[in-house]
């Protein structure tokens, strides 16, 4: 017989299951699964659509990550603007020299002597105040500065933001999900590799957001990790939800561990 009974002080006692749960537990924890994983799908859109493409290419890609917190840094937008899109309005002559004043520094003497003269002739119709179109302004020096920095991806601040609030947040909610999760009926050390593994993941997930800024190679852990997060959050909802509303107490079945 395994009847269950809560027991004070260090008696051994049962681990509570989904099916000894009141059926208000189990709306609640339901309702927290169902929304918990709809925002799960909703920040992943969001992902989707700010990443998707940075690279110039459709799609989300490592390169896309990479660029995000890496850059882009074997160029400025104004070299990847003369080589792409406004390829059209300069000869291969005055873009190498434009090229070379960006990869000596950008200095203003240089400036007023050759870049000047070649952006007046060749881009200054539309790339000025005077032609209202909302693009950069490449009529002075300070304009095309604008557009001559290396790419070096977001910035450690905005990082820094955007860690703690993933931190807290992610804490949070990896906490609530594994609350529920622990009522689960399964071998012990499935159930707490991946109770802890959502914690892990989001870990190394921010960790690699620096790192990537450092080398480009960690956009695979980053990607990687997010992937897990996703994986354990997945399946212990999913898996909640199922034994919360089909599994039923069984008196054959003993649960793992009764430590
Ligand atoms: C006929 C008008 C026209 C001329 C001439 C022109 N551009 Fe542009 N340029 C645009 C427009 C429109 C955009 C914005 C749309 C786009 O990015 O294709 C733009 C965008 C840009 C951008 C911004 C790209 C980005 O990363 O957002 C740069 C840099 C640029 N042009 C540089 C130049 C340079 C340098 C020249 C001269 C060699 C030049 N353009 C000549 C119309 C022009």
């Amino acid at each position: 017989m395994s009847q269950k009974h809560h027991t004070e002080g260090c008696q051994v006692t049962w681990p509570r299951r989904f099916y000894d749960c009141t059926l208000n537990e189990k709306l609640l924890y339901s309702s927290f699964l169902l929304l918990a994983g709809l925002a799960y799908l909703m920040a992943l859109a969001y992902l989707y659509t700010s990443y998707n493409g940075i690279d110039g290419k459709p799609g989300l890609s490592v390169e896309d990550v990479a660029e995000n917190y890496y850059g882009n840094r074997s160029g400025t937008r104004l070299e990847s603007a003369l080589r792409g899109p406004m390829s059209g309005y300069i000869d291969t002559e005055h873009r190498n020299h434009v090229i070379e004043w960006l990869k000596s520094g950008t200095s203003e003497a240089d400036y007023e002597r050759i870049i000047k003269p070649i952006f007046a002739e060749r881009c200054v119709m539309c790339h000025s105040a005077a032609s209202g179109l909302k693009i950069p302004d490449l009529s002075s020096y300070e304009g095309i500065k604008q557009v001559a920095n290396v790419d070096t991806g977001v910035s450690l601040h905005s990082l820094m933001k955007v860690s703690h609030i993933h931190l807290f947040g992610i804490a949070l909610v990896a906490l609530g999900i594994g609350l529920v999760f622990r009522f689960a009926l399964l071998p012990d050390w499935f159930q707490c590799t991946l109770t802890l593994l959502p914690f892990i993941a989001i870990f190394v997930d921010i960790a690699a957001w620096f790192l990537t800024k450092w080398d480009p190679i960690y956009a695979y852990t980053v990607i990687i990790a997010g992937g897990l997060l996703g994986l354990s959050w997945a399946l212990q909802i999913l898996i909640s939800l199922y034994q919360i509303w089909f599994l039923r107490c069984r008196m054959t079945i003993e649960s793992g561990g009764t430590g």
